[in-house]
C-alpha cells in the first residue's frame, strides 16, 4: 500500500477527535490523485456522511455544474478534499480545535497529489488552510501563494445557493482559475463559457 492509500485507511479508522463518535463515514475525499487542481471545502453534511464521499449533496450538484462550464470534471482536472473528514453534528461549522486536529492530513494530501492550483471554498477552508483571521468577503477573488502554490478562495457553493446573487462573483473567481490553469498546466484547455 502506498502512502496516499495509508492516509486513506488512518481517515477511515481515525479517533483523533469526537466527531468520530457521531460519523457514519468518514470522507477521504475523490478525484486523481495527481490532480492539477485541489478543491477544498469544509466538511461532510449529512449525505456526504452517508456516502462517504465529498459534496455529493444539492452543493456537490452545483458545485458540478461549475466544474462542467469550466470544463473540468472530478475524474481528470480535480481532486476534492475537505477541512475536516467527519461530519460536525447538526452541519455546525468545526472547532479551531477540531481543523487542528485534522490539518495534517490535508496537509500530506496536499503534499502527495502536489496540485498546482488549489481552490478554497469558503471562510472555513480560507480560516483553515491560510490565516485563521481572513474574511473571504475580502479575499475572494485575488490569488494566494501558500507553499508554492496558486491558492484562489472563493465563495462556497452552500453560499451560492443561500444568496445567489454572490453567483457572478463566484464565476469571476473561477475564470481567473481557467486562465491560470490555461497559463501554468494546459494552453488548450478548452472550457465552452470562458
Ligand atoms: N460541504 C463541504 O464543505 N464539503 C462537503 O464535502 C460537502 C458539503
Amino acid at each position: 500500500m502506498d502512502e496516499f492509500e495509508q492516509i486513506r485507511e488512518k481517515i477511515l479508522t481515525c479517533t483523533n477527535c469526537d466527531l468520530c463518535k457521531a460519523r457514519h463515514n468518514p470522507v477521504f475525499g475523490e478525484g486523481n490523485r495527481n490532480a492539477p487542481v485541489m478543491v477544498i471545502g469544509e466538511g461532510p453534511g449529512y449525505y456526504e456522511d452517508m456516502e462517504g464521499k465529498p459534496f455529493v449533496g444539492r452543493s456537490g450538484q452545483l458545485l458540478d455544474k461549475i466544474f462542467a462550464a469550466c470544463g473540468f470534471s472530478r475524474d481528470k482536472q480535480i481532486f476534492i478534499g475537505n477541512i475536516v473528514k467527519c461530519r460536525p453534528p447538526e452541519n455546525r461549522t468545526p472547532t479551531s480545535q477540531e481543523m487542528a486536529i485534522c490539518i495534517p492530513y490535508l496537509y500530506r494530501q496536499i503534499e502527495l497529489i502536489d496540485p498546482k492550483i488549489i481552490i478554497l471554498l469558503g471562510s472555513t477552508a480560507l480560516k483553515g488552510l491560510i490565516d485563521s483571521n481572513a474574511k473571504i468577503t475580502q479575499m475572494r477573488g485575488q490569488w494566494i501563494e501558500w507553499r508554492g502554490r496558486c491558492v484562489m478562495p472563493t465563495y462556497h457553493p452552500s453560499a451560492l445557493l443561500r444568496n445567489p446573487g454572490l453567483k457572478r462573483d463566484a464565476w469571476e473567481d473561477f475564470k481567473k482559475v481557467i486562465d491560470k490553469y490555461r497559463e501554468i498546466v494546459d494552453p488548450q484547455h478548452y472550457s465552452k463559457y470562458h
